[in-house]
């Protein structure tokens, strides 16, 4: 029986659940071993895994975070700690690893591939969706739809006290969370990092708002742009509002994943074994229109994901 292992790594992200279990399914549906590995790269160096069954993975779709646990681990970018941990693998004869994690992960998950003669498949799970050759990362739909009721809460209190909000966002150096969550709640302004933050025009943009009768400003930063207590200072001398901030942190990595996270996470983990079966290594399933698409490994991280400034246009002209 030919064996595959799959972990998860670097930061969680909401449906990397629903990709374990779909891995774990799918493959044991044709025929394959499935082992997990606890820790990401951390547990594969102490050997830290074990045979998954079908029946392992049940009830776990609907849970947030991974049951497989996640860490981040320096011994795996030394070469001395990668070719331990293909010894380790070698020595348990799994064929095949896949690597569910965001960039850094599938950087390490490149390595295994042109290092090794171990088949690797890599799935993007990351709340940042800073991937390139896939729309989504698994994760995102669920942070959006986090971000997005905890700014509709804040909109409430900032009305009844006219105040103005500045909310900071993860998305390491990538805008994509703030750009969508801040599109679909109608904030006042939205700073990323892909576009230089203009503070003179910001605090006349809120001025001009309030002029039209607007009771509360709502202004959306990702954390790759700005320190959201940077921006209130300058709001705050500038227009004179009472200011306040709030980081939403890591409350946008947990909860249970929505219908949108659960069905990629189901897609893309079986497509991953599914590669495998068809002998592809070195490649990453992603989605491109509606399709899972199973791309170059190297091409996906190579690739700056370009974010689509029409929409960064778009939530301007509206709000
Ligand atoms: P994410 O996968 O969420 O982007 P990190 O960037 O922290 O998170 O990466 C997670 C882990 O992946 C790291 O702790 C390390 O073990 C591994 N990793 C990241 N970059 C590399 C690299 N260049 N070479 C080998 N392993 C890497
Ligand atoms: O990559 C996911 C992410 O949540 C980023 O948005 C954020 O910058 C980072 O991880 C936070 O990392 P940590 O969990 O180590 O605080």
């Amino acid at each position: 029986m030919k064996r595959i292992a799959v972990m998860t790594s670097g930061g969680d992200a909401p449906g990397m659940n629903a990709a374990i279990r779909a891995v774990v399914r799918y493959g044991v549906s044709k025929g394959l071993e499935v082992y997990g590995i606890m820790r990401g790269y951390a547990g594969l160096l102490e050997d830290d895994m074990k045979v998954l069954n079908f029946s392992d993975v049940g009830g776990i779709m609907e849970r947030g975070g991974t049951i497989l646990r996640t860490a981040r681990c320096q011994e795996f970018k030394v070469d001395k700690g990668r070719q331990e941990a293909y010894k380790i693998l070698k020595d348990h004869e799994i064929k095949g690893l896949i690597v569910i994690g965001g960039d850094g992960s599938l950087n390490g998950a490149a390595l295994v591939a042109a290092e090794s003669d171990i088949k690797v498949i890599g799935l993007p799970g990351s709340i940042d969706n800073d991937i390139s050759e896939t729309d989504m990362c698994i994760g995102v739909d669920t942070c959006l739809n986090t971000v997005v009721e905890n700014i509709q809460k804040l909109k409430d209190t900032a009305s009844s006290h006219e105040r103005a909000f500045i909310v900071e966002t993860m998305g390491r150096n990538c805008g994509y969370i703030a750009l969508i969550s801040g599109l679909t709640t109608g904030a006042e302004a939205i700073l990323i990092p892909e576009v230089k933050v203009d503070y003179q025009a910001l605090g006349d943009k809120l001025l001009a708002g309030r002029k039209r009768g607007k009771i509360n400003s709502i202004v959306v930063v990702a954390e790759g742009a700005a320190s959201a207590y940077t921006v209130a200072r300058h709001l705050e001398n500038r227009t004179g509002y009472e200011t306040r901030v709030t980081i939403l942190g890591h409350i946008q990595r947990g909860g249970s994943p929505s219908v949108s996270d659960r069905l990629l996470a189901s897609r893309m983990g079986s497509a991953a074994v599914q590669a495998f079966i068809d002998g592809q290594s070195n490649v990453m399933i992603g989605i491109q229109g509606n399709n899972i698409v199973s791309v170059d490994l190297n091409r996906a991280l190579q690739k700056k994901k370009e974010l689509d400034l029409s929409l960064y246009d778009l939530a301007n002209t509206l709000s």
